[in-house]
């Protein structure tokens, strides 16, 4: 079975790609489980991190907004593509053009070319809380009011992969994601960026700033949680998700005084005391957008779980990313 990642050398790409070459089985389009037997990673740049070494791993570099590099990367022999090669919120919001450019068109080429394949693959499109337009708590009958470019490119994305999957043409679903933290590497061009630096940072020596509020909430989740939600949608039944293919996906819900007091716990007062209090009105304005509660009662019943607590979270990116060691 091949599969396909678009943006597949990026953060959750390349997590995800590990993930599945770890477990080489995901439901084929027969709702079978089927063996990867080609991993196609696809992608603007170079890879920052190393791409997995592995046989079953194929690295193609190209834009995915252009029609034709799409259609030969999504040929017949392919199974499922994960679709997350996108601008982030900053980025989209930074630059107009090409966040409609690679948001929304290179979304379009993934289900055009998926269709022109004439097989029905199975296709997971990334999208974010960024579409709900400033509620506090969200559910799964929120309506989609974003107030970014990024969250009405993903908000579009979203019905687009509904009616291409009314048609026949795809079988789609949407993870809605919350704030992925903590985000291992460098900061990217997303506006939530400073969740996972005020965390990262510290670990490693550095001081940084915080933009926000200490009661301003963020929803979050790990990426390893974020990971296996994609999984799960891939392999859900995709009868039984109904017209509606987007799913929102819980976290937790703290605020960044209480994600400082469990770094605190965690790290100690010296790991702490690199978070400089730093105000910065357009994230904070961009955040104050942003959903602080979820409560999805379709990922529940799928088995989607967020993390336990953000001590949780913390601790398992020492342990998973920084091998287990934080500067004291
Ligand atoms: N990380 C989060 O907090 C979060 C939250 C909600 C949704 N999402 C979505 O999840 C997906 C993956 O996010 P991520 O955190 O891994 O982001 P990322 O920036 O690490 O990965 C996105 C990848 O897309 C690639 N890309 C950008 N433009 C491209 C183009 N024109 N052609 C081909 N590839 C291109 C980038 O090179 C990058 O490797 C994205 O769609 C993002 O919008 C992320």
């Amino acid at each position: 079975m091949k599969v396909v990642i678009t943006g597949g050398t990026g953060m959750l790409g390349r997590r995800l790609a590990l993930r599945i070459l770890a477990k080489p089985e995901l439901f084929g389009p027969d709702g079978r489980p089927a063996a990867v037997d080609k991993l196609v990673l696809f992608d603007a740049f170079d890879p920052v991190e190393p791409p997995p070494d592995d046989p079953r791993v194929e690295v193609v570099t190209g834009d995915i907004c252009d029609p034709a590099t799409v259609d030969a990367l999504i040929d017949g022999a392919t199974a499922s593509v994960f679709h997350f090669a996108a601008v982030v919120s900053g980025g989209a919001e930074a630059d107009f053009d090409l966040g409609y450019a690679v948001n929304l068109d290179g979304g379009r080429n993934v289900l055009e070319a998926s269709r022109h394949t004439g097989r029905c693959p199975k296709i997971v499109f990334t999208s974010s809380l960024a579409v709900y337009g400033g509620e506090r708590s969200v559910d799964d009958s929120t309506a989609l009011t974003p107030q970014t470019s990024y969250g009405t490119q993903k908000a579009i994305g979203e019905l687009l992969v509904n009616d291409y999957t009314r048609k026949g043409f795809v079988d789609g679903r949407t993870l809605r994601l919350p704030t992925i933290v903590v985000r291992p590497g460098k900061p990217n061009a997303a506006a939530s960026g400073f969740a996972s630096s005020i965390i990262r940072e510290p670990l490693q020596g550095d001081t940084v700033g915080n933009p926000v509020t200490p009661e301003t909430r963020m929803l979050i989740l790990s990426p390893p949680r974020a990971v296996q939600a994609f999984i799960d949608i891939h392999n859900a039944d995709g009868a039984a998700l109904g017209p509606n293919r987007a799913v929102m996906m819980n976290g937790l819900s703290p605020t960044i005084a209480e994600m400082l007091d469990a770094l605190r716990a965690i790290g100690g007062d010296a790991v702490a005391d690199r978070v400089r209090v730093a105000p910065d009105a357009l994230v904070q304005s961009i955040v104050d957008a942003w959903a602080w509660f979820a409560d999805g009662e379709r990922a529940r019943a799928l088995g989607m779980e967020p993390d336990a607590s953000v001590s949780e979270i913390i601790e398992n990116f020492i342990a998973g990313e920084l091998g287990g060691k934080f500067a004291g």
